[in-house]
């Protein structure tokens, strides 16, 4: 394979690629509409934000983007691969080979060592053909951490080495997509920093993101921020890169 590029080559399927997406919770009057048709095209590379008040849908757009939901209406392809609606065990799938998550309360287990928590997405990887798949040495040294850390259990280390051991483990599948819901969220300046620092370098070395961030501080990393107001895309800004660089050509 080779190494992802900056400048999209027009054959390639977008990363993702959501069409009319509408989501609506509950019946009747209890009817919510969390999404109202949405359209959205994430190339390969490409690193977006995704802003918006509280309850505008931020999340359940997220959550659709990594194969955890369903939309009620409208289509969604992950790798130009069309997202089934009714099969739980082919979205889970599709989900395990090509999607890495990263939640705002880390959610690694408690029971295992940073490595075993590390390892456990491949254990589910059915499908491995063709994919080079990171050690947890590689993986813990991708996120600036000691392998030391790799025999502890997640109670034994800080919040901010959670998140980058949790950025660790959404890597160990090699995704296509990487999606982070706050995952700032939850950590001081200095822990928001060296994160997003992790974020950006594997933004350099290709990867596609999409953050959900009430941060301004956190979307000046992305080269797009989707705005989103009650379950539609806003609108869509481009924002000066802080590092300086060069956004495309
Ligand atoms: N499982 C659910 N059942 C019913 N309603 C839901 C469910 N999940 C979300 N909603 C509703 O859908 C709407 C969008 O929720 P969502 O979690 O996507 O918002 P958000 O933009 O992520 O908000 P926040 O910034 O607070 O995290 C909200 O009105 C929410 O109450
Ligand atoms: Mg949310």
């Amino acid at each position: 394979m080779s190494a992802p590029s900056a400048t999209t080559t027009t054959r390639e399927a977008p990363v993702a690629f959501l069409r009319g997406v509408a989501k609506t919770y509950g019946e009747g009057a209890s009817e919510v509409h969390a999404l109202r048709g949405v359209d959205l095209t994430v190339r390969s590379g490409e690193f977006v934000a995704i802003m918006g008040p509280s309850g505008s849908g931020k999340s359940t757009l997220l959550h659709i983007l990594g194969c955890m939901d369903v939309p009620t209406e409208g289509e969604v392809e992950i790798d130009g691969v069309p997202v089934p609606r009714q099969s739980d065990s082919e979205r889970t799938r599709l989900r395990s080979e090509r999607i890495g998550f990263v939640f705002q309360q880390f959610h690694l287990l408690r029971d295992l060592t940073v490595r075993e928590n590390l390892e456990l997405p491949q254990v589910y990887l059915r499908r491995r053909e063709g994919k080079h798949l990171p050690t947890p040495e590689q993986l813990i040294r991708r996120v600036r951490l000691p392998a030391a850390l790799l025999d502890r259990h997640p109670t034994q280390i800080s919040g901010g080495e959670a998140q980058r051991v949790a950025i660790a483990r959404a890597l160990a599948n090699a995704p296509s997509l990487l999606l982070g819901d706050e995952p700032t969220g939850n950590l001081d300046t200095v822990n928001s920093s060296a994160v997003m620092r992790i974020f950006d370098q594997l933004s350099r070395e290709g990867a596609t993101i999409v953050l959900v961030t009430h941060n301004p501080e956190v979307a000046e990393h992305a080269q797009r921020v989707v705005r989103v107001g009650d379950g539609r895309i806003v609108r869509e800004e481009r924002p000066p890169h802080p590092s300086g660089q060069e956004g495309s050509g």
